[in-house]
């Protein structure tokens, strides 16, 4: 039945990648999207468009989305942070825009460079310009249960974003453990204050494995109806300058647990391993710049 059909939202070309200290060649991020994009993903997170000064890690958006093939049924989805780089993800045939505020005020500032109410702002002509080109948007909340900065965020903030971008016109938020502190308790108590304003089908879970509870958040979700999942193939990201520490869930785990909960993903086990055999090359071999130190 429907309810037992999930949708994972492959992030790691952006949320993976953008995390890799070492630039990974513009036909390489070509390459592994579309390894990703013949695995049966129908949402593939592809890039960003924000300062390259922030992220140099994605300068090369327009080139990416230039080089990619464009499955059928495929949406490749970008970031954009404000009006510039939404109008760029247009120009680059983006079949969606992503914006992204966070709970945190701290992170907010340390993200984009100002307050979760000018975020709120800002997005209002990125929504105008994706609507006139008749692209969807999704909204992210960052630190949904800690902030990196704060603390531990409290439920209610989390839910009172949420509510903010669904008002400004987006089809779906992802709830973003941006640092993968969440546990079971804490995570459902955040879902139940953010179910409270905006409805579990218009929710995604955005779980980083930092501690290892990746999984048990999302099956914390699953039981409150959430049917989407952001997850990075082989686990892509992560903090070059704390070995050991985890980046997004990695795809392959969510598969299965999926599948053992009897859920139906639509993935090919064959491709995904393929892909994630190439991602984990690709972390291995990305230039490092001179002055930083091996990590691993
Ligand atoms: P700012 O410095 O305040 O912006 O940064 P500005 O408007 O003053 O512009 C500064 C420079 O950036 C200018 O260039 C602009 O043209 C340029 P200059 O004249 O100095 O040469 N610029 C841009 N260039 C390309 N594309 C753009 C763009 N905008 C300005 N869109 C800004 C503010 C928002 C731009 C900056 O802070 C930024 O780009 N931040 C992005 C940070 C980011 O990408 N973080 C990672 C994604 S969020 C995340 O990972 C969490 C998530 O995964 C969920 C979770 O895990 O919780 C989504
Ligand atoms: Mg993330």
């Amino acid at each position: 039945s429907d309810n037992l059909k999930v949708t994972i939202v492959e992030v790691g070309p952006r949320d993976g990648l953008q995390n890799e200290t070492g630039f990974v060649d513009t036909r390489s991020k070509i390459a592994l999207i579309d390894m990703l994009s013949g695995c049966g993903f129908k949402r593939i997170e592809a890039t960003s468009f924000v300062s390259s000064r922030w992220v140099p890690q994605m300068a090369d958006a327009a080139e990416v989305m230039a080089g990619i093939e464009r499955r059928a049924g495929v949406i490749y989805s970008v970031l954009a942070p404000n009006l510039k780089g939404c109008e760029a993800a247009i120009a680059a045939r983006a079949d969606e825009v992503a914006v992204f505020a966070s709970a945190s005020e701290s992170f907010s500032r340390k993200n984009i460079n100002c307050s979760i109410a000018e975020s709120l702002l800002r997005f209002r002509p990125v929504v105008e310009a994706a609507k006139a080109a008749r692209i969807p948007i999704r909204g992210y909340v960052s630190c949904v249960v800690e902030c990196p900065y704060e603390g531990p965020v409290v439920p209610d903030a989390v839910a009172r974003i949420a509510a903010e971008l669904q008002a400004l016109g987006c089809h779906e938020v992802s709830l973003g453990d941006t640092i993968g502190q969440g546990r079971p308790e804490t995570t459902a108590a955040m879902l139940d204050a953010v179910l409270s304003a905006v409805p579990a089908d218009r929710l995604a879970g955005h779980f980083h494995d930092t501690n290892g509870r990746a999984l048990d958040n999302i099956k914390v979700s699953l039981e409150r109806g959430l049917r989407v999942f952001d997850s990075a193939i082989a686990g892509l990201g992560g903090c070059p300058y704390a070995p050991g520490a985890e980046g997004n869930v990695d795809t392959v785990k969510v598969n299965s647990l999926l599948r053992q909960l009897g859920y139906e993903t639509g993935l090919d086990d064959g491709g995904l391993s393929a892909a994630a055999s190439f991602a984990r090359a690709l972390k291995r071999s990305a230039v490092r710049p001179q002055s930083l130190p091996e990590t691993t």
